[in-house]
């Protein structure tokens, strides 16, 4: 099953990659505010956390993948890295262009790069939309040098208590704050919650820490962030040790 008429709703059935493709492409105006009000704007929170969690030097050279409009490339320049963003959409993309970042249209699955030339590897609310989480790991993997660290942010799911209230944020005012945010958002705000809760059910932290180290990563941390609706996690390509959390 698929969506292609814009309007319809993805499933959590739908191929992963379709559903970026349609989802993503009349989302860049405006993306970042409404990214903003959608995540109760935590997501800036979660995106530094990850920055510091780096420790970016002057003049590395960071592969921002799934880079959209480029809210990561930008505080991967505010530390004076060199980026390269990367999308599948190139809509998507023409705001980080914009702010001076090297645009590049490809998919997480098959990089345009030769093996380790990335100090850093990034990603922001990627791994929801690959179909094979541990071949996009593997890929994501070969193109950082050795010693050179990778960082992801997603959503996350809360549990015990906030549970029902994010069920009942996710449920209903993403998808109200959706019909109000413009062409492509309604189907946004009735696709995110479900999503998020299916990814999450398959793919807990910590099983996406022992597939990072499947990878080639070691010294894989992560941390939940804002009641556990943000997950941010990190690690180093080389030899393997177990996760630690923070
Ligand atoms: C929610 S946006 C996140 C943008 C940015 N990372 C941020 O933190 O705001 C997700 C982006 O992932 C891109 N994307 C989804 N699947 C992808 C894939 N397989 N390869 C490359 N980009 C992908 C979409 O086009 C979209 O721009």
């Amino acid at each position: 099953m698929h969506h292609e008429a814009s309007g319809t709703v993805p499933s959590v059935t739908d191929s992963p990659t379709r559903i970026a493709r349609d989802l993503f492409a009349p989302l860049a105006p405006g993306y970042e505010r409404w990214a903003g009000i959608l995540s109760m704007g935590q997501d800036g929170r979660w995106r530094s956390r990850m920055i510091a969690q780096l420790a970016i030097e002057p003049g590395e050279v960071a592969l921002d993948v799934a880079a959209g409009t480029g809210s990561i490339t930008r505080l991967l320049q505010d530390r004076r890295a060199d980026v390269v963003s990367l999308d599948q959409s190139h809509q998507m993309l023409i705001p980080a262009v914009g702010r001076g970042a090297t645009g590049v249209v490809a998919t997480a699955e098959r990089l345009p790069f030769v093996d380790g030339v990335f100090d850093v590897v990034t990603f922001g609310y990627l791994l929801r939309y690959v179909e094979d989480v541990a071949g996009a790991m593997a890929e994501l993997t070969r193109v950082v040098r050795p010693g050179g660290r990778v960082g992801m942010v997603e959503f996350g799911r809360p549990s015990g208590v906030w549970l029902p209230l994010w069920r009942l944020y996710t449920r209903l005012v993403l998808p109200t704050a959706g019909l109000v945010a413009g062409e492509g958002w309604p189907e946004v705000g009735r696709f995110l919650g479900p999503n998020i809760e299916d990814f999450g059910g398959r793919f807990p932290p910590g099983r996406l820490a022992r597939i990072w180290e499947d990878a080639g990563l070691s010294r894989v941390g992560f941390t939940r962030l804002s009641l556990g609706g943000g997950l941010v996690m990190w690690a180093q390509k080389g030899a393997v040790s177990s996760p630690e959390t923070r």
